[in-house]
This record gives structure tokens, sequence and C-alpha cells, in this order.
């Protein structure tokens, strides 16, 4: 990917919500682009914007007025299917819940997104083991959603959203139902692939402490932004 152009771009984007009285402007003017390798996170109150913000980025939605560009094609001209095309080929999801199959293996979760691909079987399994392993998960490959804790089957799903080599990984207060120690894993997690694969992460959250894991953080107030800064090194590690 071209590092020197922006791989997400929001331009003058509006999300509005109902008509009339029930009118709901969850987004107002939004503008930020992202750029290939960036690690985001998305902060801001309870209602002011974040999982909308998110949900339009993962082509899930799309916005009322506004442009939003995504490896330099306007999301909005595209329909259903060229958007679910895109996220399958472009983007991996991890969300709050997890999101897992109950009564399937770890290593049946991960091929999921390869088998709507149409990866071949053998292929599929080699590329979700080694997703497995790269979670730190290649001991519990066989075990079901329901056998492993919160924290390993957030690793499942983070396996999940990477076996398709995504450009972008999307996560919704992934940290959300974990306990502190886990929550802090989990972004170790993310960090090491961001630093170590280049996986462009955003990550929504209303938690400082989760949020210091990222280099930039984009503040939202009542669906616009109210800060966007980008931390040196040296902030970042203290
Ligand atoms: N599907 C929807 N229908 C109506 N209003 C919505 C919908 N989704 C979100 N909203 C409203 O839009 C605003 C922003 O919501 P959201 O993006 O979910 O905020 P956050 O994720 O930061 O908590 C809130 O006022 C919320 O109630
Ligand atoms: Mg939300």
């Amino acid at each position: 990917m071209d590092a020197a152009r922006p791989v997400l771009a929001f331009r003058n984007v509006a999300k509005v919500y109902g008509e009339g009285d029930a009118e709901v402007r969850a987004l107002d003017g939004v503008d930020f682009e992202i750029y290939p390798g960036e690690f985001v996170a998305v902060m801001g109150a309870s209602g002011s914007g974040k999982s909308t913000t998110l949900n339009i980025l993962g082509c899930l939605d799309v916005p009322s007025s506004g442009t939003y560009d995504f490896m330099g094609v306007p999301v909005e001209t595209l329909d259903r299917k060229q958007r679910a095309l895109l996220r399958q080929n472009y983007l991996g999801f991890v969300f709050q819940g997890f999101n897992l199959l109950k009564r399937t293996t770890a290593l049946e979760n991960v091929e999921l997104p390869l088998i709507y691909r149409g990866t071949p079987a053998r292929e599929r399994r080699a590329l979700a083991e080694e997703a497995l392993r790269l979670v730190g998960l290649g001991d519990r490959m066989d075990h079901t959603s329901s056998e492993l804790s919160g924290g390993q089957q957030q690793r499942v799903a983070i396996a999940r959203a990477i076996v398709t080599s995504p450009a972008v990984m999307l996560a919704d207060e992934p940290t959300g139902n974990l306990d502190s120690q886990r929550s802090h894993e989990i972004m170790r997690l993310f960090r090491d692939l961001n630093a170590k694969r280049g996986i462009t992460i955003i990550v929504v959250t209303h938690e400082e402490d989760i949020a210091a894991y990222c280099r930039r953080h984009i503040r939202f107030k009542d669906g616009r932004i109210a800060s966007d800064d980008v931390r040196t090194p040296a902030e970042a590690a203290s």
C-alpha cells in the first residue's frame, strides 16, 4: 500500500438518524485522514458518535452527507454487494462481545472468513493455525468458545480478524467485557500486530488507560471532533 496516501478519509461526514422531532445528528461535519500503519484510538463519552464512525469506517453504514474514501474509493458510490466485498477483502472486525460461534472450535471460528472467500481447505487450515499461534493460542485450537476464558475468546476473535490479512482492523470497545489485566494483554497484542505486521488499527474506547497504547487519539464530542493528537514516542512510552 502507498504509505503517502491515506487508507481512510472522512470528508465533512454527517450522519443523521430518524427525522423531524426524532432526528439525531450522530455525526456533524467530521474530517480526518488515517494513513497506512497508524494505531488510532477513537475516544469520547457515550453517545458522542464513536460507534457510528466505526460502522461507517467498516462499510456497515454510509454517511448521510459528505464522503468516506476507502483506499481512494468513495464508499457511498458502492452498492451493498460491493461494500460486502470490500469488508471481506480489506477489513477485520473485533467487537466488545467477541461474536464467536459458541459450540465451534477456535480453529473453525478462525477459518470462517476464509470459507466465505473460497480459500481451499488445506490452505485455510494452515492460515487459521498460523493466526491462532500469533495470538498465543497455539495450544487451544480445538477448544470450543465456551471452553475458553473471555480474554482467550477475544484472542480468537482477533485471530479471525487478521486471518485474511486485512489492511485495516476495526475494534469497537474490544476490552469492554474484560478485566483490567486481560484488557492490557489484548492492547499489547494489538500494539504488536500494528508494529510487526503493519496493520492499521482503529480502536474505539472511552478508557484513557486503554487509549494510552495508541499513538493517535481522536476525541469526539457531540458528533464532532474535539481533538486529534499524535503523541511522540516518548509521550507514548510514559
Ligand atoms: N440506529 C440509531 N438510530 C437512532 N439513533 C442512533 C442510532 N445509532 C446511534 N444513535 C444515536 O446517535 C448518537 C451517537 O451514537 P453512537 O455512535 O452509538 O455513540 P457512542 O458509540 O460514542 O456511544 C447517540 O445519540 C445515539 O443515541
Ligand atoms: Mg459505542
